[in-house]
């Protein structure tokens, strides 16, 4: 499938012309990196599902249960395949800025729906088993309003599953790195890149804040019980980390060099010229394989079934 009529070109990269908010690449480049940062979250986490999706999504009627990706990506790689082909009773729908393009082997139970989620979820209340979002914070305007609006797409009973990051760089003793912007570009660099993306969503309407507050939305909802929450510190710049495999460094190393190069259109298009860009990114790229300090990012991830019981008050529906 041709991608042009849902791309444009900036500084290089093709970026989505449905949203404002949304400013990273969605083109070939950005898609074989979020492929491969897929297989670096199962090997992060130990594992693709939370654990209540087996009970959640069982089934021996075909399209009895339906799972929605919101903010999908693209790759072959991409978590809805993986639900599809792991649930192959499944109706699994693939909803983002572009269309799923077809590959091949690809489960037959994925449909792709371009939509863009900050204009509501109305055409999908009560229709959906599973919820999943992952990394779409930057392109979400009002993500307690697209919180609100996965609970009514969700049955009761059903699976609701968020992960983001919240856009902080945080030190080897997990405390926040501040960076200042104004003044001399200076280390530590990865901190200092991040803080410009986490600048660069915020001035394009993106919600850099809903990482913070996803637990306290999800956990003072009263559709919601057996909620749970995990941190995964994300050894953006590794330096003595050994927490986990060798291959898992690997795959963090190549998402981080090839993420340096998706913040380009942003950073960029928001004012950055071309050689504190090339600085920033190169010091960057430095520390990555000469530092002995780590760096981390919180991915947070939370997770929570709706009520059987609960019904949406009426008002709400209206
Ligand atoms: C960083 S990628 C993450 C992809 C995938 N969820 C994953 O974890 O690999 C963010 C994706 O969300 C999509 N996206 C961002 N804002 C969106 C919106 N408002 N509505 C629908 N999709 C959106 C982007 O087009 C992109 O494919």
């Amino acid at each position: 499938m041709d991608l042009t009529s849902y791309t444009s070109n900036l500084y290089g990269r093709a970026v989505n012309t449905r949203s404002d908010a949304y400013g990273f690449p969605v083109d070939e480049e950005e898609m074989q990196r979020l492929q491969s940062q897929h297989y670096m979250f199962i090997l992060l986490t130990g594992g693709k599902y939370p654990p209540e999706i087996k009970k959640v999504l069982e089934s021996s009627t075909h399209g009895e249960k339906r799972v929605l990706d919101i903010g999908c990506g693209n790759g072959d790689g991409c978590r809805i395949r993986d639900v599809a082909r792991d649930f192959p009773l499944t109706e699994c729908v693939a909803m983002d800025l572009i269309p799923l393009i077809n590959t091949p082997g690809q489960p037959l139970n994925v449909t792709s729906e371009v939509h863009d989620a900050n204009l509501g979820l109305q055409h999908y209340y009560g229709r959906f088993d599973v919820v999943h979002c992952r990394l779409i914070s930057s392109g979400v305007k009002d993500y307690r309003y697209l919180f609100e609006e996965i609970g009514r797409a969700l049955r009761p009973g059903g699976l609701v599953e968020f992960a983001e990051v919240d856009w902080y760089t945080y030190d080897r003793h997990f405390r926040r790195i501040d960076v200042s912007l104004d003044g001399a570009i200076s280390p530590p660099y990865w901190a200092r890149f991040f803080a410009h993306v986490r600048s660069a969503i915020k001035h394009s309407g993106g919600d850099s804040d809903a990482a913070t507050y996803l637990w306290q939305w999800v956990s003072r909802h009263p559709a919601f019980e057996r909620i749970n929450s995990r941190d995964v510190w994300l050894p953006a710049i590794p330096g003595d980390d050994q927490q986990y495999s060798a291959a898992a460094y690997e795959l963090m190393k190549k998402d981080v060099q090839a993420f340096l190069r998706s913040g380009e259109p942003m950073l960029r298009g928001g004012g950055m010229s071309e050689e504190d860009f090339e600085n920033i990114r190169e010091n960057t790229l430095r520390e990555l394989h000469e530092s002995t300090e780590p760096q981390y990012t919180r991915l947070h991830c939370v997770w929570a079934l709706k009520r059987a019981d609960y019904v949406t008050p009426t008002q709400e529906i209206n």
